[in-house]
C-alpha cells in the first residue's frame, strides 16, 4: 500500500470477520506505534488495554454504540461480525495535562494506521458506555476512559466520495451494506498564501 491507499483504506469499518484474530505482527506494530507517538511535554499519561479474550468482549461489546447516522439493523455488527480486538485509552484522573484528548487521538490515529497497513480495519468509538466497562474490566473510577477502538478484518468496503453539493457530511450505504464516507474537496477547506 502507498501512503494514499493507506490513507484511503483506513476508514471507520463496522463490521468484521469476528473469529479472525487480528495477526500478532499487527498487534505489535499497533503497539509500536503507541510508544512512538508524540504527546504534550512527553508526559505520556495514556494507557491502553487490549482485549481479545473471548469472555471479555462478550461483556464490551453491548457497550459500544454504533454509526450514528444509521439505524442500529444496518449500522451496528450482528453476530459473527463483531470485532475481535478492542482496544480501551484511558487515563488516571489528575495525572494527565489539559493536552490529553490532543494526545489521544494522535494515539488513536498512529495506531490505527499501522492497523491499516496489515489490512485490519479499525472504528474509533466515544459513544461508549464508560461505567460498564469500567466494571467489566475491573478498573476504578479515578480512570477515565477516554476512548475505544475496535478492530477486526473488514466484512465490508468503504469509499471516500466527494462531498456532494447539499453539504451533507452523513456516510450512507449501498446495497451490498458497503460504505460511503462524502468528504470536502481540498480546495473548500484548504487554503495556501
Ligand atoms: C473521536 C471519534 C469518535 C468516534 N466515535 C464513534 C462512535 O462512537 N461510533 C461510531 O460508529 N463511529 C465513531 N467514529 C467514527 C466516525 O463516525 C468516522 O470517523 C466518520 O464518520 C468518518 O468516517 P471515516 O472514519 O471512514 O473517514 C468516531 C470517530 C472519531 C474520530
Amino acid at each position: 500500500m502507498n501512503l494514499t491507499e493507506l490513507f484511503e483504506y483506513r476508514r471507520s469499518y463496522r463490521r468484521f470477520i469476528e473469529e479472525k484474530p487480528v495477526a500478532p505482527e499487527c498487534i505489535r506494530d499497533m503497539k509500536m506505534s503507541l510508544r512512538l507517538a508524540p504527546c504534550a511535554g512527553n508526559l505520556q499519561p495514556l494507557r491502553y488495554i487490549f482485549v481479545s479474550d473471548r469472555k471479555l468482549l462478550e461483556q464490551l461489546w453491548p457497550c459500544l454504540h454504533w454509526a450514528a447516522y444509521l439505524p442500529p439493523q444496518l449500522g451496528t455488527p450482528a453476530e459473527g461480525e463483531r470485532p475481535p480486538l478492542v482496544v480501551m485509552v484511558l487515563y488516571e484522573e489528575g495525572k494527565a495535562g489539559r493536552m490529553v484528548s490532543t494526545d489521544a487521538g494522535i494515539a488513536l490515529c498512529n495506531m490505527t494506521l499501522a492497523a491499516a497497513a496489515h489490512g485490519v480495519g479499525s472504528c474509533i468509538l466515544g459513544n461508549i458506555e464508560r461505567d460498564r466497562i469500567r466494571a467489566v474490566l475491573g478498573l476504578d473510577e479515578h480512570t477515565v476512559l477516554f476512548a475505544a477502538a475496535a478492530l477486526g478484518y473488514p466484512a465490508h468496503r468503504s469509499t471516500v466520495t466527494d462531498m456532494k453539493e447539499d453539504g451533507s457530511v452523513k456516510y450512507y450505504l449501498d446495497e451490498n451494506r458497503d460504505y460511503y464516507v462524502p468528504k470536502r474537496k481540498e480546495e473548500d477547506f484548504i487554503s495556501e498564501r
